[in-house]
């Protein structure tokens, strides 16, 4: 362990203490709360969860009203809120702590990497904020910031890299575990910027990190870059019938598996799709265009919209059904009647 590492403690806790931003989980730490923060913030900045996380434990506040809630109803709170595997592994992970552990959240990290959606970072941040155990939670703004400060070129990519790392750091963890792991993910939210773009003069390490020393701040961290996204262009159908339009579920496996969606199609099969549902190309109007960006993959889509028979295989509803009972993803918002 580089000795270095010793003195970030004390200097990161001072400057949290009149830093950190004031956030719903942190003003009320209960581990339900900060189990469903931390889920959330996973994949999703701090401002776009607040009134995701307000609106969530204002409908299910109890791990116990979590597991007894319907999957759909769990979906719909989600709903904008993308990679949504992480509600459906949260409300399983609900069911399992009331039948398993007694309807408590478990304290210890083994216990807790025993839930759905719960890997060693996230055992850490629930360990550590809502319990007090003194264990490292290592996520991509510790792994930058400690690179840094260490003026390390090893790939953060890297399994190994964040093994070492959560080694490191255990080390290192005063008795306020939480809050220096807060304090961690803090200053790389809102100081030690990703893409080259840290405010050094504004960090509470200034004075020790060798990167900001050696002005390398914006060659660290090293990634292996990222495989390109493919990219699928696709026909998003707004399909209406008598006030009513057409939506459809997903399959059970892949991307946003079981999710409902408007009907859509690889825009090249468009001709044998239309075909099929009994409409002609002259009944389409172009309704523009939309990316979105999922994980692996990219979809520029061009929506079209049509008065139709009823075609077998859509659930067909108003507006305002869709809006309040179904879980539509933000893919096709740019396409939902407003
Ligand atoms: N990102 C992940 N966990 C966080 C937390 N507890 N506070 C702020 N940002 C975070
Ligand atoms: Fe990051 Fe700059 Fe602070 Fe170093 S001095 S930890 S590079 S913000």
């Amino acid at each position: 362990m580089d000795q270095l590492l010793k003195r970030i403690p004390p200097l990161l806790l001072d400057w949290y203490d009149g830093a950190a931003r004031v956030l719903p989980w942190r003003s009320e730490p209960t581990p339900y709360r900060v189990w469903v923060s931390e889920i959330m913030l996973q994949q999703t900045r701090v401002e776009a969860v607040k009134p995701y996380f307000d609106r969530f434990l204002n409908a299910l506040p109890t791990v116990q009203a979590l597991a007894a809630a319907p999957e759909e109803t769990v979906l719909k709170l989600w709903e904008g809120l993308g990679y949504y595997s992480r509600a459906r592994n949260l409300h399983k992970a609900a069911k399992m702590i009331c039948e398993e552990f007694g309807g408590e959240l478990p304290s210890e990290k083994a216990e807790l990497l025993r839930l759905p959606g719960i890997g060693s970072y996230t055992a850490g941040a629930v360990a550590s904020i809502a319990f007090n155990q003194k264990l490292p939670a290592v996520d991509g703004n510790v792994l930058r910031v400690i690179s840094r400060v260490l003026a390390s070129r090893q790939d953060i990519t890297s399994a190994e890299v964040k093994k070492a790392m959560e080694r490191a750091l255990q080390e290192i963890i005063p008795e306020r575990a939480g809050d220096f792991n807060q304090s961690l993910m803090e200053l790389g939210a809102t100081v030690c910027l990703p893409n080259g773009a840290p405010l050094c003069l504004l960090c509470p390490l200034y004075g020790l990190c060798r990167a900001a020393d050696e002005g390398i701040q914006d060659e660290i961290p090293v990634k292996t870059p990222k495989k390109p996204r493919k990219i699928e262009r696709r026909t998003v159908f707004v399909l209406w019938n008598d006030g009513r339009l057409a939506i459809r579920r997903r399959p059970k496996k892949g991307l946003l598996a079981g999710l409902w969606e408007l009907p859509n199609c690889i825009s090249d099969e468009q001709d044998e799709v239309l075909r099929e549902w009994g409409i002609a190309p002259e009944q389409l109007a172009p309704i523009g265009t939309a990316k979105h960006i999922f994980t692996h993959i990219e979809w520029h889509m061009q929506g079209v919209s049509a008065q139709t028979e009823e075609i077998g295989g859509m659930t067909w509803v108003t507006p305002q059904e869709l809006a309040e009972q179904y879980t539509i993803p933000n893919a096709f918002r740019a396409f939902l009647p407003k």
